[in-house]
C-alpha cells in the first residue's frame, strides 16, 4: 500500500513535474523511480536488462529503434515516450473552447462561470487545467495532512504542504481526491478548495454547477490504452 493517492498517467506529459511533492522534473526519472521503489515495483532496473533480453519481439523493437537495443536508458526512455501517447483530447469542454457552445450543457456554463469569477482558475488553467504551478494546499484552512509537500524536497520550511496543483482532466473519474485521498466525491473535493484554498462560502447549487463543468473535462482514452 502507498502511502499517497496515485495520480493518473494521463496527460502526465503535460505536467511540469511529475509526482505531487514535484520530485521528478519528467516522466523519465519518474519512471525509474517506481522500478526501484520497494513498495512499488521493487526491482533493479539493471536486473530488468536480462529479463527482456529473452524475449525475442523486446529485443527486435529495441533494436530496431535504439542504436545499442535493451539498456537501463533505453528502457526508461521507452516507457516515457509511450507516457507521451497517453493524453485524452476532445473533452467536451475543448470542443466548447474551439467554438461548439452546445458542447456543454448550460449548467456546466454557469459551473464554468463560476470557476473563472471564485477565482479556481488561479491555480487550474493551462492546457492541463493544473500541473503547471505549485501551491499550498491549505490556505485559509490547516489542511492538516502527514504528508509534507515539496518540503519532503527541499527542506524549506516554506514549502511545507505545498503541492503541484493537480490537473482537472478526466477529474470525475479518478476518484478519490487530494494527494491523501481524504475527498471521496467531486463535490468534496470542491467543498474542500472553496474552504481551504479560497476562503469562501458558495451555495449548494453554485458547487453543483462547478461540479457539472468538472464532468465536462473527460477526454478521448488514446486506443494505445485500450
Ligand atoms: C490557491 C490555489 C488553488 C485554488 C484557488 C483552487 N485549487 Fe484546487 N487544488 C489546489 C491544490 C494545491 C490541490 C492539491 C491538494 C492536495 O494536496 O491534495 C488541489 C486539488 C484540487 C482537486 C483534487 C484533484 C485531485 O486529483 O485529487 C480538485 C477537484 C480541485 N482542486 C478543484 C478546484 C476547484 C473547483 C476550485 C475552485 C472552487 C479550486 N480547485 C481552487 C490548488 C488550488
Amino acid at each position: 500500500m502507498g502511502d499517497i493517492n496515485t495520480p493518473t498517467v494521463y496527460n502526465s506529459f503535460y505536467n511540469f513535474r511529475q509526482t505531487w511533492n514535484g520530485r521528478n522534473r519528467d516522466l523519465a526519472s519518474q519512471a525509474f523511480g517506481v522500478i526501484e521503489n520497494p513498495i512499488e515495483m521493487g526491482d533493479d532496473v539493471n536486473l530488468i536488462i536480462p529479463k527482456l533480453q529473452k524475449h525475442r519481439e523486446y529485443n527486435k523493437e529495441f533494436n530496431s529503434i535504439y542504436k545499442d537495443g535493451i539498456s537501463k536508458d533505453n528502457i526508461i526512455d521507452a516507457i516515457a515516450e509511450f507516457e507521451k501517447a497517453l493524453i485524452t483530447p476532445n473533452s467536451p469542454f475543448d470542443k466548447f473552447l474551439r467554438g461548439d457552445k452546445d458542447a456543454i450543457s448550460s449548467r456546466a456554463k454557469d459551473g464554468y462561470a463560476l470557476f473563472k469569477s471564485k477565482g479556481c482558475i488561479l491555480c487550474h488553467h493551462g492546457i492541463n487545467i493544473g500541473g503547471n504551478l505549485y501551491n499550498r494546499f491549505g490556505i485559509y484552512e490547516e489542511s492538516n495532512s502527514s504528508r509534507l509537500g515539496r518540503y519532503e524536497v527541499t527542506k524549506n520550511e516554506d514549502d511545507k504542504f505545498v503541492f503541484k496543483v493537480p490537473s482537472l482532466r478526466n477529474i470525475e473519474l479518478t476518484s478519490p481526491y487530494m494527494h491523501d485521498g481524504r475527498a471521496k466525491t467531486l463535490r468534496e473535493a470542491v467543498e474542500i478548495m472553496t474552504e481551504y484554498q479560497l476562503g469562501r462560502y458558495m451555495r449548494e447549487g453554485e458547487i453543483d454547477d462547478i461540479v457539472e463543468f468538472l464532468k465536462t473535462l473527460n477526454g478521448k482514452i488514446p486506443k494505445i490504452a485500450r
